[in-house]
């Protein structure tokens, strides 16, 4: 059943985010209410659509929707220019039009470029995301970033571009590996450090249903995370001030990606770059010692890493400092004036060189 109800108040681009378990097929009827007869692209990968791909049928068949299937690969270098082509030639082949819509089907992946093409087939079509991993369904199919990779940079062609509707079945969690689970837990432990109670509590003391991927606590943490994330978004949809907060362990975490050639995952590498900016947080005397001990106690106990990568300081040091170029000047970090209030700072190169050695030295 559908147990909670987000929703992000944009104007004319506000949208809810229905969010339960064991409620796949249900997501043909907010269809039908939202976008009347529209014909659907689903857009998906092998391995979701192998898993969900008789549901999703079962349903729009039932409700005589008309549909096609549009499958990219599985992994990362889906979001790129080239499947996007791909995928726009699909649709106009299929005949889509501006009145027809498209179905993201699957992890932050499928997610971005599914909504990066209908941002952009026709000058906009409408889409919905039916998120199925962690990740997505606490971060990336909320707040309309949607973008593919260039060669030269991870999403750096991209739009804001907002769903018509989120529709999060967390019992399609259960399919879902342990390191991607992990991954997105990384995500959810961001969200505690960055807005505190209730959701600080919550994953210490329910750690072990969070593991075992309990419905009721799934669907809670979800509603919960979405409710921040939409909160945030509407306050800053374009990324101009506040909405740097979501990038909390962000920062180390991109060069550790980058550095390690993608060994660690997204959430593995921002699980060390949170340690890392609790620490900064510390130096800088805005948090105690317990502050970072809470950070490795959580991080570890969700079975992710707390310790620096091996990899020289002039190494990590280059890669933020690419990065840095589009922050405006600065080594800019997202920090913690405590739990629950993360304030954006100019980090010093010669402080940063000297705690990423402090960091890498702890082993
Ligand atoms: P992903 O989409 O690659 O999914 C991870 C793996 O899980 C894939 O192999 C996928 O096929 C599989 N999978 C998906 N759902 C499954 C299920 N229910 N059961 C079994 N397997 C399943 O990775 P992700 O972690 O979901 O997303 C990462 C992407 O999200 C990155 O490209 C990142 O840039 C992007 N992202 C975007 C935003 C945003 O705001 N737009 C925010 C954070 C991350
Ligand atoms: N995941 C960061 C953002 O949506 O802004």
């Amino acid at each position: 059943m559908i147990r909670h109800v987000v929703e992000v108040e944009l104007g004319d681009r506000s949208y809810p985010i229905y969010i339960g378990d064991y409620i796949l097929q249900g997501f043909v009827e907010k269809f039908r209410e939202k976008l009347g007869v529209a014909k659907a692209a689903i857009i998906t990968n092998p391995t979701v659509w192998d898993i969900y791909g008789n549901q999703v049928v079962k349903s729009l068949s039932a409700e005589r929707v008309d549909y096609d299937l549009i499958i990219v690969p599985d992994g990362e270098n889906a979001k790129s220019l080239n499947v996007a082509e791909r995928v726009y030639g699909e649709l106009i082949q299929k005949g889509f039009e501006r009145k027809d819509a498209v179905i993201a089907l699957g992890g932050g992946v499928v997610g971005d470029l599914a909504g990066f093409v209908a941002s952009t087939y026709e000058r906009g079509i409408a889409y919905i995301q039916i998120p199925t991993t962690l990740l997505a369904q606490v971060d990336s199919s909320v707040g309309g970033k949607v973008a593919v990779n260039h060669t030269l940079g991870k999403n750096m062609i991209g739009t804001f571009y907002q769903p018509s509707f989120v529709y999060i079945d967390v019992a399609t969690l259960k399919t879902l590996s342990d390191r991607d689970f992990a991954g997105g837990m990384a995500e959810v432990i961001k969200y505690a450090f960055i807005k505190g109670e209730p959701l600080l509590s919550i994953i210490q003391g329910r750690r072990d249903d969070i593991s075992a991927r309990q419905m009721d606590i799934l669907a809670e943490i979800a509603t919960i995370c979405c409710l921040i994330k939409g909160g945030i978004v509407e306050e800053d949809e374009r990324d101009t001030g506040l909405r740097a907060v979501l990038n909390y362990g962000h920062t180390l975490g991109h060069a550790i990606e980058s550095i390690s050639e993608y060994k660690y995952s997204h959430g593995e590498a921002v699980a060390v770059g949170m340690v890392f900016a609790a620490k900064l947080s510390k130096r800088i005397g805005m948090v105690g010692a317990d502050v970072v001990e809470l950070h490795k106690r959580i991080i570890g106990s969700y079975g992710l890493p707390t310790t620096m990568i091996s990899a020289s300081i002039d190494k990590i040091i280059q890669v933020i400092e690419r990065d840095k170029k589009r922050a405006m000047g600065g080594h800019v970090f997202v920090v913690l004036d405590g739990v629950g209030n993360p304030v954006i700072r100019n980090i010093d190169r010669e402080d940063l060189i000297s705690a990423l050695g402090e960091f890498s030295k702890e082993g």
